[in-house]
């Protein structure tokens, strides 16, 4: 039998919420979730389901949800919310189960604090019919019994006078964003973080949509200060980093990926970083790695380059310069040279590494910086083996970037596919540097 839930979600990076939803469904084999009931302008979601294990599974990990509630009714006003509680089919079941749990009633709201506008007393006494035995507890209570207020809002700081609309419903699961992960990863309180490191609601929400499992190996190829690696980490992926610029995933004194690790005791997790062109990729071919989760160079704060002569010519008959009879390339303190590379040809290598290296069904996901500001169609690099599952979208003022999620279906699915053919035609950093038109 199916039973109704209620999901109070946040009305942030809207472009985001319906697919993490999604990917959270799926990764718990949740199969049966309708969205068609399921509006971009509201907070607001009624959804079947299974039962409260369900429930639990699908929005313990959700960033940008609030939590999953058993839904007992709603109404425009108190009289209206009462009546419908009362004819909830269910409502009968309701009274047996919970006359004798402990409980305490909760309040919260959308568009503005209710506080101060509720009596929040005789707010819970209108209640009384529900006739539960149970003690009061404010601390660890058996059940949470809420009631949601939505409010238009006056203005950014104000709520409206009255309520448009309130829920009832019994809380089942507090999502990971109500449990603190946002405070826990806030990039101001991570003691190793660079000009790129990538902020913690949208690197856990990028993690949500990849579908990192507990368990598997996650790899973040440009992984600089190793945000992702985090956000990987707190989903208990084991994971791997590498980036060309060794300064930056080895960080300074106390100041390092791995202390960031321990800080949120996720060190477990942490299998280790390398300094590796991603486009002379040293891991071992039978590495397993069940999901792909990175930011690419756009170009902008470092400019995009791979191992390499820009002028092979000058290097000829170089290669084996020795000093002091050791082969200068195998010293430690050699630089490699390095030649100009572009984003296009990057996010094909990507591609195919994804398309090579990964299960069946697992998941690539990558962030895309496009300039929205001339009529220029964006194109989505595609692969044949590789379904196009999300392209979710952050607009910024004059340029915006976009999470694409793709997943491995194998030889046999031959999809549309564009690796090889110049994308971008116009450059992202000079753009970005000199302004958009
Ligand atoms: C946008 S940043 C990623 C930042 C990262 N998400 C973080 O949390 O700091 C891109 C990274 O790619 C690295 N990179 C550039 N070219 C590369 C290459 N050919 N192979 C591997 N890493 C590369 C840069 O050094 C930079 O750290």
């Amino acid at each position: 039998m199916v039973q109704k839930y209620l999901v109070f979600m946040v009305q942030v990076h809207l472009n985001f919420r319906l697919a993490e939803l999604d990917s959270l469904a799926d990764l718990h084999g949740i199969k049966t979730v309708d969205f068609t009931q399921y509006q971009r302008d509201s907070p607001f979601f009624i959804v079947e389901l299974e039962n409260d294990e369900q429930a639990r599974k699908w929005i313990s990990r959700s960033i940008l949800t609030r939590a999953i509630y058993e839904y007992w009714g709603q109404g425009e006003n108190y009289n209206q919310l009462h009546e419908s509680v009362q004819q909830n089919p269910r409502f009968p079941q309701f009274l047996q189960e919970y006359r004798n749990t402990s409980f305490k009633f909760e309040f919260d709201s959308f568009g503005g604090s209710s506080s101060g506008k509720v009596n929040r007393v005789a707010c819970i006494e209108s209640f009384k019919y529900l006739d539960f035995q149970g003690p009061i507890r404010m601390k660890n209570p058996e059940q949470i019994f809420t009631v949601i207020e939505e409010y238009e809002p006056l203005n950014d700081n104000q709520a409206g006078e009255t309520p448009l609309r309130l829920f009832f419903g019994r809380e089942v699961q507090r999502s990971d964003r109500l449990r603190g992960a946002l405070e826990k990863y806030d990039l101001k309180k991570r003691p190793y973080k660079g000009t790129t490191s990538f902020e913690a609601e949208l690197s856990l929400v990028s993690a949500n949509i990849a579908q990192v499992k507990p368990g598997t190996v996650m790899y973040d190829p440009f992984a600089g200060t190793g945000s992702f690696l985090t956000a990987g980490g707190h989903y208990q992926a084991i994971v791997i980093g590498s980036d060309i610029d060794g300064r930056m995933i080895r960080g300074k004194g106390t100041q390092t990926i791995k202390a960031n690790f321990k800080k949120y005791n996720d060190s477990l997790q942490f299998l280790d970083v390398l300094t590796m062109d991603f486009t002379h990729n040293a891991l071992r071919s039978d590495l397993l790695i069940d999901t792909i989760l990175c930011d690419p160079p756009y170009g902008i704060r470092e400019s995009i380059k791979v191992l390499g002569a820009k002028d092979p010519e000058r290097f000829v008959g170089k290669e084996n310069v020795e000093i002091n009879g050791q082969k200068a390339y195998l010293m430690r303190d050699y630089i490699p040279t390095k030649k100009p590379y572009s984003l296009d040809a990057l996010l094909d290598d990507l591609l195919h590494f994804a398309a090579e290296r990964l299960p069946s069904n697992g998941r690539l996901a990558f962030w895309m910086p496009v300039a929205n500001d001339e009529n220029i169609e964006t194109i989505i690099p595609l692969h044949a083996n590789l379904e196009l599952k999300y392209n979710c979208v952050q607009e910024f003022n004059k340029w915006s970037r976009r999470l694409l999620v793709y997943i491995n279906r194998g030889s046999d699915f031959n999809g549309p596919q564009n690796v090889g053919l110049e994308r971008s035609k116009e450059r992202f950093r000079d753009r970005y540097f000199n302004g958009f038109n």
